[in-house]
């Protein structure tokens, strides 16, 4: 089946969603408010750095499926399908604002055609479908939650192969028809009321961040124990209960989703009389392991950083991706520049400044007359880099390793002191 379909919000999940499902052959149109943004687009320039996703792009405008366009009521007058991927910042008191959402909606509502079915893709609050369904104010229209799992650096991957797909819909037909249009993947189908599939988002997101600061906890543990992390995590893995993922401990985790939704979360139980003390203290752990890295570093160079030049090695929330959302790095840059350190960083994705930071063009220029070399973001280039070279620019040999991403042995033998997380 090819389908006429509207995306509306060309962002990370957008612009993957409308990539990907003109790559699956359907006629997809794209909107975006930026007029800048949607011509370079037209011109299969991609804004931000996703692997192979300008490529797909590009796939889409060459092959006359995939178009772009200003404004949300220009791309829907012919479409049986719109998809919402719009931003839902955080709103002051932590729940997510839903104001694009609500714009988008009541702008396009007299202008779907019948029987179209619009689309939530963004993560949104439960009950966000019936307040999309008020807004549109047409009966002749089906709204359905089909939330987006896709992570950064991995989006087409994930996108492509999903480990599943969720539905929500309150009419057995609408889901179906969603259905439809993913038939080519082959994954298994939850279908669900809208409110059950909005919740599996929120849920999903918070218990993954739910594992990365419990294993970040135990790595503090195993420091005091005299045990290895990496070990315990293989060990725990295995079960398939628990399984190997998410049990990578590091600065603690970033992104433009574990924060902004485990907040959002606690906000939404709060609302409905739930405390979800479980998650807020995940958070705290979270916002603890910046300052505990911070902390390390300090005891690595044997006590004040104040006045001393750190470099930094990885800017971003994780590695293969450019984004700083809500970086661990950059938080924990903010704790050491707050004790007086000057800090030099180096990032393979980052090239604009950065305020209080002296962004450098390679990672050994990041370490001239540093006192200690930190690792926040796992780039696996960092593995490959010439360690007599980094000793010979320090001011003195040592390494704190917040990703467990380079080999001890080899550093010790070099002369440096290294400290990794949760490792002896
Ligand atoms: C996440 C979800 O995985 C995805 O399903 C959802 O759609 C959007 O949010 P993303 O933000 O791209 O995706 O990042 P993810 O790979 O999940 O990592 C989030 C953070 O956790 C990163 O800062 C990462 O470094 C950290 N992390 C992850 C760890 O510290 N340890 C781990 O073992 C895994």
């Amino acid at each position: 089946m090819t389908a006429q379909v509207a995306v509306i919000g060309t962002g990370y999940v957008g612009l993957t969603t409308g990539a990907y499902l003109a790559h699956l052959g359907h006629r997809v149109v794209c909107a975006d408010v930026l007029a800048e943004k949607v011509e370079a687009l037209g011109r299969g320039e991609v804004p931000f750095f996703e692997t192979g996703l300008e490529e797909m792009v590009r796939e889409g405008i060459d092959g006359n499926r995939l178009n772009f366009v200003m404004g949300a009521a220009a791309a829907v007058p012919d479409a049986e399908f719109v998809f919402l991927c719009l931003p839902t910042p955080q709103a002051q008191d932590g729940s997510a604002d839903l104001s694009y959402i609500e714009a988008v909606a009541a702008d396009i509502g007299p202008h779907l055609i019948p029987d179209a079915v619009v689309i939530n893709k963004s993560t949104v609050p439960v009950g966000t479908t019936t307040r999309v369904e008020r807004l549109l104010a047409r009966d002749d229209v089906h709204v359905v939650s089909n939330p987006e799992f896709l992570r950064e650096g991995t989006a087409l991957h994930d996108c492509l192969h999903p480990d599943r797909i969720v539905i929500g819909s309150d009419t057995h037909e609408a889901a179906m028809r969603v259905a439809s249009l993913f038939e080519h993947l082959e994954s298994p189908l939850i279908v669900t009321n809208p409110a059950s599939a909005e919740a599996i988002k929120y849920a999903s997101n918070a218990f993954l961040a739910t594992k990365v600061s419990f294993i970040n906890a135990v790595a503090q543990l195993c420091e005091l124990f005299g045990a290895d992390v990496r070990d315990v995590a293989l060990g725990m893995g295995y079960d398939k209960r628990i399984g190997f993922e998410f049990l990578r401990p590091g600065p603690g985790f970033g992104g433009s989703c574990f924060p902004k939704d485990a907040r959002a979360l606690v906000r939404m139980a709060e609302d409905v009389g739930y405390d979800f003390d479980v998650l807020r203290s995940v958070i705290e752990t979270n916002q603890r392991q910046f300052q505990w890295v911070t902390e390390k570093i300090e005891r690595a160079v044997g006590g004040s950083i104040d006045g001393q030049t750190i470099a930094v090695w990885g800017l971003t929330f994780k590695a293969r991706t450019d984004d700083l959302r809500e970086s661990p790095s950059l938080h924990v840059i903010e704790h050491l520049r707050s004790r007086g350190a000057k800090v030099r960083a180096f990032d393979p994705m980052v090239r604009h400044e950065i305020e209080g930071v002296e962004v450098c063009g390679d990672a050994y220029a990041a370490c001239q007359d540093a006192a200690v070399l930190v690792v926040l973001t796992e780039w696996d280039d960092f593995r490959w880099l010439d360690f007599d070279k980094v000793a010979d620019v320090m001011a003195s040999r040592v390494v704190v390793d917040a990703r467990n991403l380079l080999d001890p042995t080899g550093l010790r033998r070099r002369g440096f002191q290294y400290d990794g997380i949760g490792r002896i």
